[in-house]
């Protein structure tokens, strides 16, 4: 259901809202289906037992690929550009990923994995990490998607949390100037990891790796020998499609899992709708796999629509800061979808460096992953769509599945720093700190969501619970995201950051609580506690303040280098502190609880006032704190 105009966007979020039933047994008719479903929708943040199109089966990867071969069979469904303008990119069709993805389905079920079980890939963007993806949902496995720049303990604790039997990795990775190891950390991983069963390694540097007799087998050479037909597993409804990691407040990352058909839907929907692609448009998403946005929208979203997705393996500033330029102008690209982060890093560079390049064929833009700020917004819309392209802001979560609030590129209007309005089935609502909704125009509060829409995580792999206590405690019956936003006199929502205690580090979720844990576990600290603060061109950074056991032994900027490594060693380099405070105490409330609106403020370098610090156990912290931070 193609929404073209702003009259037929206002009435499609009306009749979803009026009849969410009738609503949604349309758009879902748009697909082929085994068998249809008994029931559109049932459940609700209460009961929390979410499910859609009940009783209904379907194969995803049917729909993403069988169903476009007859029409569009010979269309490119992928182009792929190396990390080395030099290497030569690799385009399929529509018939050759489809015979690509049965052949890896092949591969795997030759490998024993069946129904259900978890395959986890730990890869960099090469062409089989997707269609490896497609593969798993062809023969019903449950996908795991691990970004490739976590470390081997992050790995092993993902692998081990969904008890993954097979991991898919590269020898190793092109990353820009650099190559990460993947495979030696894969093997460091699977060292406290015993359930997992085979290895498929995907050559790509080239580098001498190890493979362990009877569980490591090079996967070129197996796709190889594969044949290129394999009959779609029927799956219900409601069976896993898959499973992906994020960072919340507290505890170690939560695998967010999703379901086939409601996920398809929604992803299938949101990429149609925001987008707004015609037939022949070149859609190049810069994200990663290996979070959520490349599995929505580079993946899910532009293959249920036979659109031709662009994958790129490299970095936006890799040989040079005009890479991304380069891939537009030399694929005509019409529609960019990329995240603040990048732009801002981008615009700090020689304008040339954009203005040499063509830029006509773009359409519409796109950002995604942190709140756009208006300087940056604006330049995205004057240097690189020259005025003329209309930007979706697009606000969402992994716990989505897909976009929740945005405008309609060209249809509803865009406005700077916005994300606009709600996708139909979108009811979102302010609340305030006691949890009674903020009603009216203009407002502010914490952003909630009133009712399940198709794409919503069903829960968290293992805990239930932690599904229920993470988001619908807060604010009961209602589905919480953690995040702030202002709704304008006009009922648009601008999106604020984070109100808990997650980081959004050059849109990567960190949950201060993880950092916590890695540096708590050098032996000469004793406590610390971690928060963002603004940062030019993350967006956020990352600042620690730490109780050394003895800070004669490490100071300075050794101290930072040293944390840093631990820090690396644990979760990964995206987690890593640019800002290391030696204190000799944390400003804590008579019940223990680290304040850590104090330390925000300070490692804002905000000078002003800092609320009531009476309560405070240990108020004369604060000032040596203050002093610490050059305040
Ligand atoms: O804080 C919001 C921010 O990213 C968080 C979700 O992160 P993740 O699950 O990794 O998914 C990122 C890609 C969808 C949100 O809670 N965020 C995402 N998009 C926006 C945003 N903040 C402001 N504006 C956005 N467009």
């Amino acid at each position: 259901m193609k929404l073209t105009s702003k009259a037929a966007y206002q009435e499609a979020w009306a009749e979803a809202l009026n009849s969410p039933e009738a609503f949604w047994d349309k758009v879902a008719k748009e697909y082929s289906w085994h068998k249809p479903w008994d029931k559109v929708c049932s459940g609700d943040f209460n009961s929390l037992d979410i499910k859609w199109f009940e009783g209904a089966s379907l194969n995803i990867t049917e729909n993403c690929l069988d169903r476009h071969l007859e029409t569009r069979g010979d269309k490119t469904a992928i182009i792929w550009e190396a990390n080395d303008p030099n290497e030569k990119e690799i385009c399929l069709t529509y018939k050759e990923l489809h015979a690509d993805v049965c052949r890896f389905s092949n591969v795997l079920k030759d490998q024993g994995v069946q129904k259900g079980d978890r395959v986890v890939f730990y890869m960099s963007m090469v062409p089989e990490l997707l269609t490896g993806v497609l593969a798993c949902a062809r023969i019903g496995a449950i996908h795991s998607v691990v970004f490739g720049g976590f470390s081997a303990q992050a790995l092993a604790g993902r692998v081990n949390d969904c008890e993954a039997k097979i991991v898919v990795t590269c020898d190793e990775a092109f990353r820009g100037g650099k190559t990460i190891a993947l495979k030696a950390i894969t093997d460091e991983a699977l060292e406290s990891c015993p359930g997992v069963e085979k290895v498929l390694v995907r050559e790509r540097t080239g580098a001498k790796v190890t493979y362990k007799e009877g569980r490591d087998h090079k996967l070129m050479e197996l796709l190889k020998d594969a044949s290129t037909t394999c009959e779609p597993t029927e799956m219900n409804a409601e069976d896993p499609l898959f499973i992906l990691y994020t960072s919340g407040s507290t505890g170690t990352p939560k695998g967010l899992m999703h379901t086939t058909a409601g996920y398809m839907v929604w992803a299938g929907f949101t990429f149609e709708n925001v987008f707004q692609m015609e037939e022949n448009d070149t859609y190049w998403c810069s994200a990663d796999i290996g979070w959520i946005t490349g599995h929505s929208y580079i993946t899910y979203g532009p293959l249920l629509k036979g659109a031709t997705t662009l994958m790129f393996e490299g970095v936006p500033t890799y040989p040079a800061a005009d890479r991304f330029w380069d891939v537009i102008d030399k694929y005509k690209v019409t529609h960019f979808y990329t995240a603040p982060t990048a732009i801002r890093a981008l615009m700090a560079c020689d304008i040339e460096l954009v203005r040499k390049h063509d830029l006509s064929s773009l359409k519409v833009l796109g950002s995604v992953g942190e709140p756009i700020n208006e300087e940056a917004w604006e330049w995205y819309h004057k240097e690189v769509g020259k005025e003329r392209c209309p930007i979706v802001d697009t606000w969402w979560q992994t716990e989505t599945g897909g976009i929740m609030i945005s405008s309609l590129a060209g249809v509803t209007e865009s406005v700077p720093a916005h994300a606009t309005l709600p996708m139909p089935g979108i009811q979102p609502l302010l609340v305030d700190a006691e949890g009674k909704e903020v009603s009216g125009s203009p407002a502010e509060g914490n952003l909630c969501i009133e009712k399940p829409w198709p794409g919503i995580a069903r829960t968290i792999w293992g805990n239930h619970d932690r599904y229920k206590e993470t988001y619908f405690t807060t604010y009961p019956g209602r589905y919480f995201t953690g995040d702030g936003a202002k709704r304008d006199s006009e009922s648009r929502y601008r999106i604020t950051g984070r109100v808990d205690d997650v980081i959004n580090v050059s849109g990567h979720r960190i949950g201060t609580a993880e950092v916590e844990d890695a540096i708590n576990e050098h032996e000469n600290i004793i406590e610390s506690a971690v928060v963002g603060f603004p940062h030019e061109i993350k967006g956020q950074g990352i600042y620690a303040y730490v109780i050394c056991q003895d800070s004669s032994k490490i100071e300075g900027e050794n101290i930072q280098k040293e944390l840093n490594a631990h820090i690396t060693k644990m979760i990964g380099p995206i987690a890593k502190a640019d800002c290391v405070q030696v204190v000799s105490g944390l400003p804590k409330t008579r019940s223990g609880k680290i304040m850590r609106r104090i330390l925000r403020k300070i490692a804002a370098k905000d000078t002003g006032d800092l609320g009531d610090i009476s309560t405070l156990l240990n108020p004369e912290v604060v000032d040596e704190i203050k002093k610490g931070a050059g305040l």
